[in-house]
This record gives C-alpha cells, sequence and structure tokens, in this order.
C-alpha cells in the first residue's frame, strides 16, 4: 500500500483536510495509508528540545540534526522499499506535476517537515533528502505543504478518484497546459450564455474550442509554461485534439474557436 509517513510537531494536524472528500474515504479504505510521527518524541534532554539558536546569529530557530536523525532514522532503518525521503521548505525545488507523478507511482514518501527557520543543513545532506517547496511565498511551517502534496499524489493512486480523473485533460497534464473553462446548465445565467459551440453538439468543434482555449489562457496566464509547451509540443496545437468527428457539423460552431469565452447577452431594455 501507498504508505506516507509524516515528521512534524504537530503531528495534530494530520490527516486535516485529507481525512475528508475522496482522500479521506480512500484512507479509511485503505487505498493509502498514513502516520504522522512527532518529531519532539524523540528529544532527549530534559526540555525535550528541538530546535537551536542558529550559528553565525540570525533571528529565529534550527531544528536540531540529532533529534530530526534520530526521528528518521527509525522509519528509514525499518526496511521500507526506498521510500523517496523530502524535506518541506521553501528553500526547495518547486513542487510540479511531474514530481507529483513520479512520488505517487513510488511506494510513499517520508516528508519532514521543517518549522522555524528550518532544519539543520547537514541532516539534510547525511540522509539524502530532497528538498521541497510548493510554491513561492512563505508559510509558518512544512505542514500545509506537506498536505498539498500528499492531496496531489492520493488523487493519482488507483481507485482514489474513480472516473473524475482525466490526466489528459486536467491543468498541467500530459499536454502542459492550463485546462480549458468549465460550463453546467442553465444555459443562460444572470444574462451570460455558455460558449455556443458547446451546445451544438459537434465534438470536434468542441474539442478545437478547448484546446484554443487551453492554449489561450496558458499563454496570457503562465508564459513559463507556455514557452516549455511550445519547446515540447507533440502535434499541431489546434487539430490535435480533435480526433473524433462530426455529428452535426455546425460552421457556425468553428466560428467560436479562439475566441474569449464568454459572450454576454444584450441586456433587456431597462434592465439595471
Ligand atoms: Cl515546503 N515550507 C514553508 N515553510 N514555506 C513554504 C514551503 C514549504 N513551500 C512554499 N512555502
Amino acid at each position: 500500500m501507498w504508505h506516507a509517513s509524516v515528521f512534524t510537531l504537530f503531528p495534530e494536524m494530520f490527516p486535516g483536510p485529507l481525512g475528508l472528500s475522496l482522500a479521506g474515504k480512500a484512507l479509511r479504505e485503505g487505498r493509502w495509508g498514513l502516520e504522522a510521527i512527532d518529531i519532539r518524541s524523540f528529544a532527549t534532554d530534559r526540555h525535550r528540545s528541538v530546535d537551536d539558536t542558529p550559528f553565525g546569529g540570525g533571528a529565529g530557530m534550527v531544528m536540531r540534526p540529532d533529534v530530526v536523525d534520530a526521528a528518521v532514522g527509525a522509519t528509514v532503518a525499518a526496511g521500507d522499499p526506498a521510500r523517496p525521503l523530502i524535506c518541506l521548505t521553501p528553500r526547495g525545488r518547486l513542487l510540479d506535476q511531474a514530481l507529483v507523478r513520479e512520488i505517487a507511482a513510488g511506494p510513499g514518501c517520508i516528508l519532514v517537515c521543517g518549522r522555524y527557520e528550518g532544519v539543520d543543513q547537514r541532516v539534510i545532506e547525511a540522509r539524502g533528502m530532497r528538498e521541497v517547496s510548493v510554491g513561492d511565498y512563505v508559510l509558518s511551517g512544512g505542514e500545509p505543504a506537506a498536505l498539498v502534496l500528499l492531496d496531489a499524489c492520493v488523487r493519482l493512486l488507483p481507485g482514489v478518484m474513480g472516473a473524475a480523473a482525466s490526466a489528459e485533460e486536467e491543468s498541467h497534464g500530459e499536454a502542459g497546459l492550463l485546462e480549458y473553462p468549465h460550463y453546467t446548465r442553465p444555459a443562460e445565467w444572470q444574462g451570460r450564455r455558455v460558449p455556443e459551440v458547446l451546445v451544438s453538439g459537434h465534438h470536434a468543434a468542441v474539442a478545437r474550442w478547448r484546446r484554443a482555449e487551453a492554449e489561450r489562457i496558458t499563454r496570457e496566464r503562465r508564459p513559463d509554461l507556455w514557452a516549455k509547451h511550445g519547446s515540447r509540443r507533440p502535434e499541431p496545437a489546434a487539430d490535435a485534439a480533435c480526433g473524433e468527428v462530426l455529428r452535426r457539423p455546425e460552421p457556425a460552431a468553428d466560428a467560436a474557436c479562439g475566441t474569449a469565452a464568454n459572450t454576454r447577452l444584450p441586456r433587456a431594455a431597462g434592465a439595471a
């Protein structure tokens, strides 16, 4: 079973939100496992101290290498099937969907949540921890980052998401694009109609429109992703998504391709 061991000073934060929704259901069904281990229980001195002031001075406290090493050692030595050992820190490499897929495909992970200014670098090196960050902003500790990483992995495990997981189409999926926008009933709401192509029944046109929207949104919002996408683009852009053909072909539907989604209806006379 895919298993996560989380080392933290706040074990009560787990499973937290992962005890709810699909991840929580899967956890109760034994589709994945989670243990939160209190780093403080590996402290050795009278005051059970886990941190100390930084050499060289400066603000904050640093987590002690001996305590973190003792904590992690107990789990690593238990002959684990080589689960990746990850220290969550804003100094780490950015978590992305490729790393999520890699971790989800393995036997699980061992996570170390830094608090204070971080963890003594020597234990990170000695244990060969991978340092991972969840974004370019600073959290008060690694715990919410661990929850983010686990959520992203767990939803990829077999039987967790059911039919809802469409790895191909979702944002950060195979295409390297953000996902196109979504609409449901009613077809008109507060004077806004859903894009006509989506109600046309023209599957190929829908696929083209979605691809074009995904490309537009990625270009506008994430030029960094767009640049990467361009350099690895596997097939000619718009037509690639259109394998499926042609029930009720409607020339009008094509006209909507590549245009912005929301078309406002003219307001009724006298409307505010
Ligand atoms: Cl992994 N930890 C903390 N404390 N802040 C972060 C982070 C991690 N990732 C982004 N910000």
